[in-house]
């Protein structure tokens, strides 16, 4: 069984940010089973990089639609992409050097979790208001 599954709860209703959405807990299981393998540091350093990138690509997107759209709370939406882009630019630091300062059991939790927030807490914020001037 995955380690995160995909469900409805985390349907937003805007397909490109679904795919997104969908892409991320693709990289986020990915990871996971590159670690609980044993996969050894480099597999897993380029499958960070590769989330990595998709976060920092989706975040731009939604950032972009929300500029577009006029969203009200879109520097506070920001800010939120900005922290988590850096937590986890500094946890793929630390698992380059092999430094991680937790067991890797919880930075997977926490890389669940921030997903799983940022989607039912963060973007379900802006849903309303784009469901109703982006076509999807
Ligand atoms: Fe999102």
């Amino acid at each position: 069984m995955a380690f995160m599954t995909w469900d409805e709860r985390l349907c937003v209703g805007i397909d490109v940010i679904d795919e997104d959405h969908k892409r991320l807990v693709d990289l986020v299981n990915e990871l996971h089973r590159s670690i609980t393998s044993q996969a050894g540091a480099e597999v897993s350093v380029a499958i960070f990089d590769r989330l990595a990138d998709a976060t920092r690509f989706h975040f731009a997107r939604e950032e972009a639609l929300l500029d577009e759209t006029g969203y009200e709370d879109t520097a506070e939406h920001k800010r939120g992409h900005h922290d988590l882009i850096l937590q986890i630019q500094d946890l793929k630091a630390k698992f380059r050097h092999n430094v991680l300062t937790a067991p890797p059991a919880l930075i997977m939790d926490f890389l669940k979790d921030w997903l799983t927030e940022h989607i039912l807490i963060s973007d379900k914020k802006y849903v309303s208001h784009l469901s109703t001037r982006h076509p999807g």
